[in-house]
């Protein structure tokens, strides 16, 4: 999804930013992303140590299409997630270069996310001295804390986060699922200049977006013990959906450190900021709107005439059930207060997610650490809250979906590769959310619903989870009868609010498409998106097809769905002309009449800053967060009905060739994702290797600003996964197209379905630039598996690339070619998969089904 301004004010084609030179972090320029240094003592130990080759800054640029990665300190799936508030446009907290003031740090972030206000970003701690140790002056507001920090301070590697401000004092941080260990080290000079002991602001009221509704402060001075809890409005829903948040914070480090004052503090709007040291409870009522500030500050005893530095070590638990859950949850994962334990801790859970895929030690460098800092992304979110959830449920649950439409088409199928356990749990959390509220989330984040984006999405993620781990299900705890029970009802009931959840079920069912202008009394919502949504439900409905398929349900049930999902064409105008190409998806009313308007619109070329592109009222072109040119290409279940709608096989390399020279390709958009591989549905797989190999060199990069938008939770960061290894999903299925490698090889380690060793032979790192020269090896000219050869250059099944069973290797060999091959192979089932051309799997006649 693209960024939003405060919510749902603007798409973030609009997101105006500035270009800057500044160094890298370690000094490097941005112009030299392909230079860097590696011990080659660790090179050489390659599959050792993987936590090594993640860079955890990538996606954190703030101009220019930016990233919202969060780069901090967080275990896989960590509720907390530790890093420093900057002001200024930084939706997760951190943000690239470092010329924004810090606010402190906090323990709750979302990663990749569209809300230009920020998702969380509660309960700041900030390090401050105080002029000559006088509590009145110590700077606890957000405007007189706030402090740059140093330039080149800022490093990190996954569980631990450092940085330091520009007074010196130096922030450390780590974590565990869901507490924090954090060190404050305060320089000897700057206290004697100031005059001042440590001292830590706790901010108890402000997140990112300002949207504080009341809450309560309590302290224990005696033991060192802060509770806090509030509640705070979501950062993708409407206004009426409201958070909770509880954390615990221990001061005294197990009595190492002795707190020498203490008090709350408040701000008045005036900016005057009043302390008292008498207090230990403060509750807000709920009326109190927007930012409102207050906290506490303590100071720390110090041995005071030496001169050293001093270190203050706080740790803290968050929950999003109470503040006793809170207090509980750091007392149980961080006991010994030990840092170093906790950053190795965290390092050594990373390092069991990296190791299963592992790239030949004849990897080029870059490449390994493109793939692992991608693949790092794919384990951050979402955030694993289970036990510390809204509602009370024995199921597991997982928080920051943000969005489903963005991390189905290639998050959660790039799980499916090597993390069956990890796929389940967060299956589980679809199912259970439909258990506990009635629908399959969509956006769900901060613990409530959001916004739905382009459709009920949820659907193709059970579905990918069905057709591939059926027989694996009940072990890793999904009942497949519920998921599949969960699916129906998200498809086939109106949803009284489809702007939340479900979808607009009656009148598609009825027209075969969304239409525009047309009363719903059943499922309310705006009249937007009609034509993606179209889209979105056709490609749902057929996921459903192969769901039933995969599970044995009802015969019928298939071929109800696999039809419905074939509609998708009827939102296809053949009146719409753009660039001299026709057939374009346009909003359709009841009666079949077209209300059409220039596909261009919402494209990166469209200039017109005034068109509403996301899901404002005033998007009045159907399509959603994506331009008409760029959801036109979306039947990831029937690319080959879209190349004959489009006007077969050459017309469609003509406009697809089009689309990307013109600039109508946005390779930071989900709806994008498909396109550089649609050449091999015309019988062209070699054209799909070219273009991957541009998009990955011209829009990926080791540089902060190394994605081409919002990483969306991780989408972009399998997106580019799946074009390293070498294949590409369609979600749902177990269909893989088959690219080309960008390493020699690598094996994927799946504790279900076992290893998977990939080997291309023929590997030429000359052919991993922007351009193949001629002459390089680059394109696949046969694939063998276990030696046999498979008959298809372009298309293998996920099954093709497992054994099937945890304890053996299936070889894959890609063998690779220097020419441009034509074709897929000999037999017609060589070709990759579409519904319409008889893939995926057969539909009955009409006799049959009425039989
Ligand atoms: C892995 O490498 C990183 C970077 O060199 C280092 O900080 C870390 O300690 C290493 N981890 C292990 C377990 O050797
Ligand atoms: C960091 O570097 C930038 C650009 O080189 C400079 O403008 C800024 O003043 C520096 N910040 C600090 C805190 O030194
Ligand atoms: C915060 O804690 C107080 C005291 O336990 C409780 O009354 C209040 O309901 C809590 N607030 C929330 C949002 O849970
Ligand atoms: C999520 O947390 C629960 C509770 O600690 C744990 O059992 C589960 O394995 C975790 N899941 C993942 C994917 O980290
Ligand atoms: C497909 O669309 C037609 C209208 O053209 C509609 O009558 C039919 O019910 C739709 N098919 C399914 C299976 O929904
Ligand atoms: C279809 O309905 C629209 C909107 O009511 C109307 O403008 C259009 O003329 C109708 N088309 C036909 C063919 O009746
Ligand atoms: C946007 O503006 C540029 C320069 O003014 C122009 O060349 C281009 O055609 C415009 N694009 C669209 C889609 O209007
Ligand atoms: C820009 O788009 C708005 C909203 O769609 C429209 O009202 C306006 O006429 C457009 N401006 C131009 C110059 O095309
Ligand atoms: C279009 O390309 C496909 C895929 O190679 C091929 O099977 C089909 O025969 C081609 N169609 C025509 C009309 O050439
Ligand atoms: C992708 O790369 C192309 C070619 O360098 C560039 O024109 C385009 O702006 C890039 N897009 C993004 C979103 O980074």
């Amino acid at each position: 999804m693209r960024v939003f301004q405060s919510i749902l004010i603007l798409g973030a084609l609009r997101h105006q930013t500035v270009a800057r030179t500044l160094p890298l972090h370690g000094g490097k320029t941005p112009e030299q992303p392909f230079v860097i240094e590696s011990d080659p003592t660790l090179v050489a130990s390659a599959n050792a140590n993987l936590t090594q080759f993640v860079n955890i800054f990538v996606g954190t640029e703030a101009n220019n299409d930016p990233g919202d990665v969060f780069a901090g300190a967080s275990v896989p799936y960590g509720m907390a997630k530790a890093t420093i508030n900057v002001e200024g446009y930084a939706p997760a907290g951190y943000v690239w270069p470092s010329d924004q003031p810090t606010r402190g740090v906090s323990p709750l972030h979302d990663s990749g996310t569209g809300s230009s206000d920020g998702s969380y970003g509660n309960f700041c701690i900030m390090p401050v001295l105080c002029t000559n140790n006088a509590i009145d002056a110590c700077p606890t507001l957000l405007d007189p804390r706030k402090r740059l920090r140093r330039n080149h301070t800022d490093h990190g590697r996954p569980g631990y986060f450092t940085t330091t401000l520009d007074n010196g004092i130096k922030i450390e941080l780590t974590s565990a699922r869901r507490s924090t260990l954090e060190k404050y080290t305060f320089p000897a000079h700057e206290m004697q200049r100031m005059k001042s002991t440590p001292h830590l602001v706790l901010d108890w009221t402000n997140d990112s977006p300002g949207t504080f509704r009341g809450g309560e402060m309590k302290a224990d001075w005696e033991q060192g013990r802060l509770m806090m809890n509030g509640t705070w409005l979501s950062s993708f829903g409407p206004g009426d959906f409201h958070y909770h948040a509880f954390q615990c914070v221990d001061l005294k480090f197990n009595g190492k450190q002795q707190l020498s004052r203490h008090a709350f503090f408040g701000g008045n709007r005036q900016g005057y900021d009043t302390k008292r040291t008498d207090l230990d409870h403060w509750v807000r009522l709920a009326q109190e709107v927007g930012q409102y500030q207050a906290g506490a500050v303590v100071g720390f005893e110090t041995n005071s005439q030496a001169e050293q530095d001093v270190t203050i070590t706080i740790r803290r638990g968050v929950s999003f059930a109470s503040a006793e859950n809170a207090c509980r949850n750091m007392e149980s994962e961080i006991g010994d207060w030990n840092f170093d334990a906790t950053v190795a801790a965290s390092e050594s859970q990373w390092e069991e997610k990296l190791q299963r895929i592992q790239l030949s030690p004849s990897t080029p460098d870059y490449i390994r650490r493109l793939f692992y800092t991608s693949f790092y992304r794919t384990f951050l979110s979402p955030n694993n809250a289970t036990e510390d959830g809204p509602f009370p449920t024995t199921s597991p649950y997982f928080d920051g979906m943000y969005c489903t439409w963005d991390t189905f088409r290639t998050l959660f199928p790039f799980l499916s590769l090597s993390s069956p356990v990890e796929f389940a749990q967060i299956v589980e959390t679809y199912i259970d959310g439909w258990r506990k509220e009635g629908w399959l989330p969509e956006c769900r984040a901060n613990q409530v619903k959001g916004y739905v984006q382009g459709a009920n999405n949820g659907v193709p993620v059970l579905a990918d989870f069905a057709v591939k781990y059926a027989k694996a299900a009940a072990s890793l705890g999904v009942n497949t009868d519920e998921l599949y029970q969960a699916m129906q009802h998200d498809l086939d009931v109106p949803s009284p609010q489809w702007e939340y959840e479900g979808r607009q079920a009656g009148p598609y069912q009825l027209y075969g498409y969304v239409p525009f202008g047309y009363l719903d009394p059943a499922s309310v919502g705006e009249q937007t998106r009609e034509a993606s949504r179209s889209l979105e439900y056709a490609f749902g409905d057929f996921t459903a097809a192969m769901t039933a398929q995969a599970l044995g349900k009802p015969e019928e049930d298939m071929q109800r769905y696999a039809k419905a999902s074939l509609n998708y064409s009827l939102n296809f105008d053949r009146h719409t002309t753009s660039d001299g190409f026709t057939n374009f998806v346009q909003r359709r009313f009841a009666n079949g009449t077209f209300m059409a308007s220039d596909p261009t619109f919402c494209s990166p070329l469209d200039n017109n800053s005034s068109h509403a592109c996301s899901l404002q009222p005033e998007n009045d072109f159907g399509v959603y967060e994506s331009s008409s040119w760029e959801y036109s290409y979306y039947a990831p279940h029937d690319r080959n009905g879209l190349v004959q709608l489009m006007g077969g096989n050459a017309t469609f390399e003509k406009r697809l060739d089009h689309f990307f020279s013109k600039g109508y390709y946005a390779p930071g958009n989900e709806p994008s994702f498909d396109t550089p591989t649609m050449y091999h549905f015309i019988g062209k797989p070699y054209r799909s290797v070219q273009r991957v190999r541009e998009v990955v060199n011209d829009n990926f990069s080791l540089k902060p600003g190394g994605i081409p938008g919002n990483d969306d939770n991780a989408a972009m960061a399998s997106l580019l996964g799946w074009f390293l290894l070498g294949f590409y999903p369609t979600p749902g299925t177990k269909e893989l197209l088959v690219l080309s490698p960008f390493m020699p090889a690598y094996t994927i380690n799946n504790p279900v379905l076992g290893k998977a060793t990939v080997t291309v032979t023929g590997y030429d790192e000359r052919s991993i630039g922007g351009t193949i020269a001629k002459g390089v090896k680059a394109y696949v000219e046969r694939v063998l598996i276990d030696g046999k050869p498979h008959g298809s250059r372009c298309r293998m099944s996920f099954d093709d690339l497992f054994p099937g069973q945890a304890d053996a290797e299936r070889k894959v060999e890609i063998v690779l070619t220097e020419n441009e091959i034509d074709g897929c192979g000999d037999n017609p089932a060589d070709e990759p998969a579409s519904l319409s051309t008889g893939g995926f799997f057969e539909f009955q006649e009409e006799e049959k089904t009425k039989a």
